[in-house]
């Protein structure tokens, strides 16, 4: 698969589930957070321009998701532009912002500014995006950004730079990757961009240890012409990627059940489910949800799956015996406490409620007396 056809797929499946979460990922993961982040990125991008940019200027917004920063900017700036590879977050753009009559949505194709002219705006910025492009993409889309600027135009953007770099699979379209001071410095040069200011957001990533920066950067130069061709990547699913959508998704559905909003929370979880079929978690806070709507077989449709993908993972046949027995399928959750009993599992909690599990299980009824062989026979020769 072609990586551009990948991202695209990947955001509109993202827009789909619920674009404002995956746009801004607010740690409340809220709509009222998420209006907080609009206000505060856009006037973050405003102040950190120095007042280089004029109100006549044409601007445009790489990436714009659903508009969230590209909407406050009409008061600001004559014309605002918002492109970004996924037609689902443009379509969401369009219906949220379809009010202000200079501001437009594009959809294109994930790797070129091909429907802009040369030379054609005064400002392009960009938030949350580049750090996610595979790096062919990236040195790509500098290369166009500095084609569409006009001349000593600029170029500011949300990255991360540090000592030592991150990388991430070229078909990753997820993981943030850090760049290098050195690989920053020539991706600029080499794109024509004199970089201005550095300087850190007001965000300590945990896992990266390490704050993002607002770059400034101005078009100083014709970019360089770039070597090789994206189309000639070619694409599989990257574990990391999976791995971080999965721990995305649990976390939003974990909010969205905190708050009691429990349709949401389980729309979620089953695109968990579907995300990463190997991984307990969602099968786990899914049950919970049917549980609580005293939906004991689907808690138990569950667990049974859950064992077939995972026959290794104790907790799955524990989870189905206990539901099979309040369902009342004695044989089922009798077998399913033998398969557990077999995993020689040494989780104290566990053994504990297999026991308890065990003790409200009933007698197994008595089983048929069979005649020895030798009765058989002596009878025979009687
Ligand atoms: C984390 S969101 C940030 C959206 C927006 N900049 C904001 O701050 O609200 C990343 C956005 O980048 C878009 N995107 C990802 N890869 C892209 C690409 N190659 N070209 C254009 N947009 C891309 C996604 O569709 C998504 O809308």
């Amino acid at each position: 698969m072609d990586i551009r056809e990948k991202m695209r797929r990947e955001w509109d499946r993202r827009a789909r589930i619920d674009p404002r979460y995956w746009v801004a990922a607010t740690q409340e993961a809220d709509e009222e957070s998420y209006e907080a982040s609009a206000v505060r990125d856009s006037r973050a991008l405003v102040e950190g321009l120095r007042d280089r940019i004029d109100a006549e200027a044409r601007v445009l917004d790489l990436g714009c998701g659903i508009g969230r920063m590209t909407a406050q900017l009409t008061d600001r700036f004559a014309e605002v532009v918002g492109v970004d590879v996924s037609p689902e977050m443009v379509d969401k753009a369009r219906e949220l912002h379809g009010g202000a009559a200079n501001l437009r949505f594009e959809a294109n194709n994930g790797a070129d500014l091909g429907d802009f002219e040369d030379d054609s705006f005064d400002l392009v910025f960009s938030y949350s995006v580049l750090p996610h492009l595979p790096p062919s993409v990236l040195r790509a889309y500098f290369a166009e950004v500095n084609r569409v600027l006009r001349p000593g135009g600029w170029f500011r953007y949300q990255f991360w730079t540090g000592p030592t770099g991150r990388a991430h699979a070229d078909n990753d379209t997820l993981n943030i990757r850090v760049y290098d001071h050195e690989t920053f410095a020539g991706l600029n040069r080499e794109a024509g961009f004199r970089v201005h200011e550095v300087e850190p957001i007001d965000y300590f990533d945990p896992v990266l240890k390490l704050n993002p920066v607002w770059v400034n950067a101005e078009r100083v130069d014709e970019a360089a012409k770039i070597e090789g061709d994206i189309n000639e990547v070619r694409v599989e699913l990257s574990e990391d990627e999976r791995a971080l959508e999965y721990g995305l998704l649990i976390y939003l559905a974990v909010k969205h059940g905190e708050r009691g909003e429990n349709d949401e929370a389980e729309r979620v979880l089953e695109e968990a489910l579907a995300t990463d079929p190997k991984r307990v978690e969602a099968y786990v806070e899914w049950a919970a949800h049917r549980q609580r709507r005293d939906d004991i077989t689907g808690a138990l449709t569950l667990f049974e799956a859950l064992t077939e993908e995972l026959p290794e993972a104790p907790i799955g046949w524990l989870y189905r015996a206990q539901f099979a027995l309040v369902a009342e399928r004695i044989e089922e959750a009798r077998d399913a406490l033998g398969r557990f009993d077999g995993l020689d599992c040494d989780d104290a909690e566990f053994l504990e409620h297999a026991e308890m599990l065990r003790g409200e299980l009933p007698e197994p009824p008595p089983k048929p007396k069979t005649r020895t062989k030798t009765r058989t026979k002596k009878r025979l020769k009687k």
